[in-house]
Parts: C-alpha cells; structure tokens; sequence
C-alpha cells in the first residue's frame, strides 16, 4: 500500500461496483453530536483519522436536513433557505466533497436546513456532512452499510462519522492507513432520563476552525503529548459509566475530558483560546451551583458554548439557573 492514501482512493475502494448515475432527488437527516470524549488530533489530515477515539451522544431531533438535486453544470448551495456564495467556506467544502462523486458535468443543488447554529462550536458540520453522505447513498442507490457511511462522511469531516448514528456512538480510531477501520458505531445502550443543556454564548462563525486548532495543538503544544494517556482513560470511564448509568462518573469523565483538551489547546504556540467572558462565567456558575449540590457538569467543544449534562428531574431548575437553555433528550421515545 502507498504511504498515503487519498479521499479519492478510499471512494473508489468503497463504491466500487456501485451505481454511478444519481437518480432525481433525495433527502436525508443527521442528528448533530457532541463528544463526550473528544477527538482531538489526526493521524492523517487528508483522511480525517484521528490520533484517538471518541465518544459522543447524538442531539435527538437537533441536526440537520439536506436535500440533494442533480443540475447541469454548478452547484448551487442553500443554507437554511439561503444561497450561500461558491467562495463561502461552507459552499466550497460541500463542492470539494461533492468532488469525490459527482458524474463528469454534474453539478448539484443542496438545500441544507440546520437546527443548530452552523460553525459555532456545536457541531454542525458533523450533522451537515453526515446528512450529505446520507442523502448522496440514497440519490445514487449505493446501499452502503452504517460502517460504510460513516467512513464517507468521515471524509468530510472528523466528528461527521458519529453523526450517521443515534444515541452513544464510539468512534474506533483504526489503525489501517486507508481508515477502512476508523468508523463510529451505536453503542447498545439507552439513557432516556439523560439531557443535554445547550447554553449559547456566542453565534457567530468561531475565529478559528477546528483542523487549523487540532494541527496547531499537536504540532506545539508540549500539554498534547498527554493527550492520548488522558484519551484512554476518559473513554473507559465513559464506557463503565454508560453501562452503569452513573451519571456523575459520566459527568466527571466528560467534563475533565473537555477542559483538558481545552488545556493543551491553551498551550499551543501560538496559543488557542475559544473561551469568552460569558464562557468563564458560566463555567463558575455550573461549579457554584455543583457545590450547593446540583449534578450538573459541562463540555465545550472547539467554540465559546457550553453543554450542559444533567438528569431529567433537573431540567426545571437548570432552566431558571440559566433562561437560555436549551434542553435536548438525546434518546426520546421512538429514537433507535
Ligand atoms: O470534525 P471537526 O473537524 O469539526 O472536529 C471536531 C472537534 C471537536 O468538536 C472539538 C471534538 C469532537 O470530538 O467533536
């Protein structure tokens, strides 16, 4: 095998007998996720394998809604009923993965409905590559697997892999160069009464996208060569606790995990902040309010937002600790 593989190869290698004539229309949705063990570091830039595994929980009903038409010639993007310049990143990164599939001449309309705020550190571009990779097997008819689509949106982005699942959802890091073993899959168990508190501080677009920061904290950072030891340890803990239904090991393991990987993006060079006031302030508040007794913990992805992670019971008082929560049940009825 070559030292390095491309995007290009590993579609090949999958769709390889597959149709390749897209049919008239299709439509998909992906829920967005967020890591309760992050992934924080590739191993390969091109092919988005990262350097760990990860652990998430899918957002319920939050995520997003991609509708994919074939057009002669451009393609034309749509983002929550807005067309989006070819030049704005999140047009140019959709074309570049539409690259991988497209019939000579074909070029695409996507309309793509987001329920979350696109680029602000919760997680859309894991939903938006997930739903397109989705919507891309049904317009084509591949039927590709669950581990197949999840290794195809890996390609458009990192976290996009657990985004073609529900509920808990490992992300195996693999170790082939090709990443034919980096897949994320469902794990078996349910936490109904499990709620997530999405507290935005912030919407607008983050100054810094995450793969520049990831680069930047594994090239420099001296925190990041404890990352993988800390990785390790983080995802057991999650697992034992997920099975248990421990909610305040869960809690524990997550939000350590988040602000350690926040820790090595701070002793970055240069250095890698997301964090604003409001951030700092309401991480002091949920520790405040975990000192009075209150089981509720907290993890930032690469933004200035906070999840909150708290039990059924306490969605009412969380609500009045902070009025713009909002609350999410990860597994409702109905949900796989
Ligand atoms: O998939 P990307 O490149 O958007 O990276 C996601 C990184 C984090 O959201 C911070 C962590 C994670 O595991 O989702």
């Amino acid at each position: 095998m070559p030292e390095r593989v491309t995007k290009r190869e590993v579609v090949n290698r999958l769709l390889a007998g597959r149709p390749q004539t897209p049919g008239n229309r299709a439509n998909a949705f992906a829920p967005a996720n967020i890591a309760l063990g992050k992934y924080w570091g590739k191993r390969d830039a091109e092919l988005n394998l990262p350097l760990s595994s990860s652990l998430s929980v899918s957002l319920g009903r939050l995520g997003t809604q991609t509708e994919i038409t074939p057009l002669n010639g451009h393609d034309e993007v749509f983002l929550n009923g807005e067309p989006v310049p070819a030049d704005d990143t999140f047009a140019r990164r959709s074309s570049e993965f539409l690259d991988l599939f497209r019939p000579p001449g074909t070029g695409f309309r996507v309309r793509t409905q987001n329920s979350l705020p696109t680029a602000a550190g919760l997680a859309s571009s894991a939903s938006g590559f997930a739903a397109l990779a989705l919507a891309l097997d049904e317009l084509f008819g591949w039927g590709l697997t669950p581990r197949e689509l999840s290794i195809l949106a890996r390609l458009g982005s990192g976290s996009a892999c657990r985004s073609v699942c529900e509920g808990f959802v490992l992300w195996h890091a693999g170790e082939r160069k090709d990443g034919l073993d980096s897949f994320a899959e469902a794990l078996p168990e349910r936490w109904p009464e499990l709620r997530l508190g999405l507290l935005e501080i912030n919407a607008a677009a983050k100054p810094l996208d995450s793969r520049t920061a990831m680069a930047r904290t594994v090239a420099t950072s001296a925190l990041y060569e404890a990352w993988p030891v800390q990785a390790q340890r983080d995802l057991a803990a999650l697992r034992r606790a997920i099975a248990a239904k421990d909610f305040e090991q869960l809690g524990q393991a997550a939000e350590n995990n988040a602000l350690a990987m926040h820790g090595a993006m701070l002793g970055a060079r240069p250095p890698i902040l997301y964090w604003q006031p409001a951030t700092v302030e309401a991480i002091h508040q949920v520790w405040q309010l975990r000192a009075e007794g209150q089981k509720v913990y907290l993890t930032i992805d690469a933004g200035p937002n906070l999840v909150l992670l708290f039990l059924e019971g306490d969605a009412e008082i969380l609500s009045r600790s902070f009025p713009q929560l909002e609350v999410v049940t990860p597994f409702f009825a109905g949900s796989a």
